[in-house]
């Protein structure tokens, strides 16, 4: 094995000969000092990135056709440009998201493709969404593993390699029964049970050991459960509070799968994405952390009942409980502690629980009066 000696010796020279090792950021790309067969040239370091670049973003949106990227996508290009803004996805997008803007097939698990991409498209910031979510993640453990921490690991070395700016959302469920659950501040014992909270706490130190060893701009936000009226949720423990209006408008019927009195934190879609923009764009020096968590309201499937009865009086919902989502949502948790958002760069929420049912309602008005009238 010569070569890999050589290799190793040339890593190991770099290494040592990189001033204040270990806590200043390395200048080289990361597969650059590995033993990979996957290696990228000389000139694709981090500090590629002009200014100018970055003042303009081109963002790559992976797992884009999921609950939260096509919502992402519309609101970037209104701000950086149609052009600027490509969704990708390994599944065949709907032909109104086709003509919306640029697509591309990418796979996470492939490196040499997500390096084409962005090399080619010369993209400056990449939010990654491509996930399995927590009920799904239960339900195939392999592939969530394979997903959200190898796909993880291609994700930061692309990012690191390229200079990009690098989004991971995390989320409530990288949290578990022995962290604090009511509030749960950014900093506190993390000890998740599910595949999916055990990959979000991988990816939050991955990313921040990153951004500590490389340099790489790695930031992130813990989502509550994300409340949505135009694009279904994949498969989280949450997923009952955007199912419960789709029920009501249908059937004035629901059956929801977690007990009555499970309080979780949840956030309308457009917080949740105006959130991400906010904190991608805010200065670096703002920041004194790369994980927030991020929070607007908080209640209980009851709760959530209570406001919509109020103008729709003739829902019923009644509980069928489904064990391994109340086990999740029991060990998570029950309120958020948002203040170091708030603090460092303005966080603000816009939707409580009354805006949220009202703006939910409005949309499947609107919606159910367009179908009438064609
Ligand atoms: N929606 C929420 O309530 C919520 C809450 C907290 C965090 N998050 C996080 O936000 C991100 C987006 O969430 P979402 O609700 O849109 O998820 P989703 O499950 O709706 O969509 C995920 C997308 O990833 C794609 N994907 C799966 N395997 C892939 C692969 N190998 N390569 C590329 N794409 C692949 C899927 O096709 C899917 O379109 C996820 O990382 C999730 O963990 C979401």
């Amino acid at each position: 094995m010569p070569v890999i000696r050589t290799l190793s010796k040339v890593a190991k020279q770099i290494l040592l000969s990189t001033p204040g090792c270990g806590c200043q950021p390395l200048t080289v790309a990361v597969r650059n000092i590995s033993f990979s067969p996957r290696q990228v040239t000389s000139d694709a370091s981090f500090h590629s990135v002009s200014f100018s670049e970055t003042d303009h973003p081109k963002v790559l949106i992976t797992g884009g056709l999921g609950q939260l990227g096509v919502g992402l996508a519309k609101m970037l290009r209104k701000r950086f440009g149609k052009n600027n803004v490509i969704l990708s996805d390994i599944r065949k997008p709907p032909s109104s998201v086709f003509h919306s803007g640029p697509f591309i097939y990418s796979d996470i698990l492939d490196y040499k493709n997500l390096r084409e991409i962005v090399v080619n498209n010369r993209i400056t910031w990449l939010v990654h969404y491509s996930a399995l979510l927590s009920a799904v993640g239960e339900a195939n453990v392999a592939l969530a593993r394979s997903v959200n921490i190898t796909g993880l690991h291609n994700i930061l070395d692309i990012a690191a390699e390229h200079g990009l700016r690098l989004f991971v959302p995390s989320t409530i469920g990288a949290f578990g029964p022995t962290s604090p659950r009511n509030p749960t501040p950014d900093l506190c014992v993390q000890r998740p049970r599910t595949i999916y909270g055990v990959s979000k706490v991988h990816a939050e130190l991955m990313g921040e050991y990153y951004h500590h060893r490389y340099g790489l701009d790695f930031r992130c936000l813990r989502y509550p459960g994300i409340i949505s009226a135009d694009s279904m949720p994949g498969g989280g423990t949450t997923d009952y509070a955007v199912q419960i209006f789709h029920d009501a408008i249908k059937s004035s019927k629901f059956q929801c799968n977690l007990r009555p009195d499970t309080r979780l934190p949840m956030m309308y879609i457009d917080d949740c994405l105006r959130a991400t923009l906010e904190v991608m764009e805010a200065p670096v020096d703002t920041l004194t952390m790369r994980t927030y968590n991020i929070n607007a309201m908080s209640f209980s499937p009851e709760e959530l009942a209570q406001e919509l009865q109020k103008q729709m009086p003739e829902l019923e919902v009644t509980y069928d409980i489904d064990h391994v989502r109340q086990a999740i949502a029991d060990s998570w948790p029950m309120n958020f502690d948002d203040s170091n958002a708030r603090r460092d760069w303005g966080w603000k929420h816009d939707y409580d629980l009354p805006e949220l049912v009202q703006t939910m309602l409005n949309f499947f008005d609107a919606e159910s009066r367009m179908a009438g009238a064609n």
